[in-house]
């Protein structure tokens, strides 16, 4: 981590009443993929808009490639791409009107602006479709191609929020692939997600957001091995039985388990050298005292626990479809 190229120190902003961000503090080392991993308003666009000169904090300091966000955002502007939650083409125009036109924008003249189209065109897979209106293209075509407009630039620093949010997994690869390459050509990424197996698929490091303020942040088998050992699962067969299973647990593991309500499911860490005494020490005490389990076993730590256990809340699956990892179920 000795050279960040992007640093923020206690920024705070207010959207209205709410502290969209409270104390965000991050450090981004130049090349990394950083994924920003949050709920649903935990200020990870917030964040994205303030570090990209969108908007400006109400205090705290900010600086991207070298420059202060607020001080120098022309300087900034120069040096990054972004592309938004929203998609910033325009629908009317084709795929290859949008990005000349996001060139010229960005300062380039017209042939060497039709130049870099083609180039991204091709690089993002849409040359077939270049010449269609984007209100023709599909969600992954779309997103395809803002993540293309955010590229005229060769950007040194990329911020992408929410880059796959509602594509199905065959496009998400394709932008997982895309930002591999982008990173292997030494620009540095920014991504927001809430989706935990995208952060722990493609990020060098994960920063998680709760509540406008980074409350870990690390890799991803660093954020794991906060949590110890493994996790035993008990599935109950009846929802109303989570709460004294979860007793159970909590008496003969040492440790407080969390539940996760939809999946009828209780969850506790276990040290590796303890974990099949606990697990059979459950099983004869939820025997005895006749409470049904459809399913129990002994698993890895996953990022969804290191999610729960520091949020108190499940983080987002991955789209339907998307294969689950790190799931090895070991059924007693
Ligand atoms: N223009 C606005 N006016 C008032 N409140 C806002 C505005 N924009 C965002 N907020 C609030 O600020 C907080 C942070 O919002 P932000 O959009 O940064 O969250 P987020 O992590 O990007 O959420 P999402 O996952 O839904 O995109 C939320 O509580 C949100 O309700
Ligand atoms: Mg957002």
């Amino acid at each position: 981590m000795d050279d960040p190229v992007i640093t923020a120190t206690a920024l705070r902003k207010r959207n209205g009443a709410t502290r969209a961000l409270d104390g965000f503090d991050l450090a981004v080392p130049r090349g990394a993929v950083l994924a920003l991993l949050g709920p649903n308003g935990a200020g990870k666009t917030t964040a994205v808009e303030i570090l990209a000169t969108l908007r400006r904090a109400d205090s705290g300091r900010a600086c991207v490639a070298g420059f202060d966000v607020a001080r120098e955002p022309d300087r900034v502007r120069e040096r990054i791409g972004l592309a938004g939650q929203y998609a910033a083409v325009d629908e009317l125009l084709t795929g290859r009107a949008n990005l000349v036109m996001f060139g010229r924008l960005n300062g380039l003249g017209a042939a060497a602006a039709r130049r870099r189209a083609d180039e991204l065109l091709e690089r993002f897979a849409l040359t077939e479709a270049a010449g269609r209106r984007v209100d023709g293209y599909s969600g992954g075509m779309r997103r395809r191609l803002d993540l293309a407009a955010s590229l005229t630039r060769d950007p040194q620093v990329l911020f992408l929020d929410e880059p796959t949010t509602g594509l199905d997994p065959r496009s998400r690869n394709g932008v997982w692939e895309s930002v591999r390459d982008l990173v292997g050509a030494g620009t540095t990424v920014l991504l927001t997600t809430q989706y935990l197996e995208e952060a722990d698929r493609l990020a060098d490091r994960i920063a998680v957001l709760d509540s406008g303020a980074v409350i870990a942040e690390g890799t991803a088998d660093e954020l794991k091995s906060r949590i110890g050992g493994d996790q035993i699962d008990v599935v109950a067969a009846g929802a109303g039985d989570l709460g004294a299973i979860a007793a159970v647990a909590a008496r003969i593991s040492g440790a407080s388990p969390q539940v996760r309500t939809d999946e009828r499911r209780v969850s506790v860490a276990v040290s590796v050298s303890a974990r099949i005494g606990v697990l059979g020490g459950i099983l004869r005490e939820l025997d005895a005292a006749g409470l049904e389990v459809e399913d129990i076993g002994v698993r890895r730590p996953t990022l969804d626990d290191v999610f729960l256990g520091l949020t108190g809340r499940a983080g987002a699956d991955a789209p339907a479809g998307a294969e689950r990892h790190e799931t090895e179920e070991v059924s007693a």
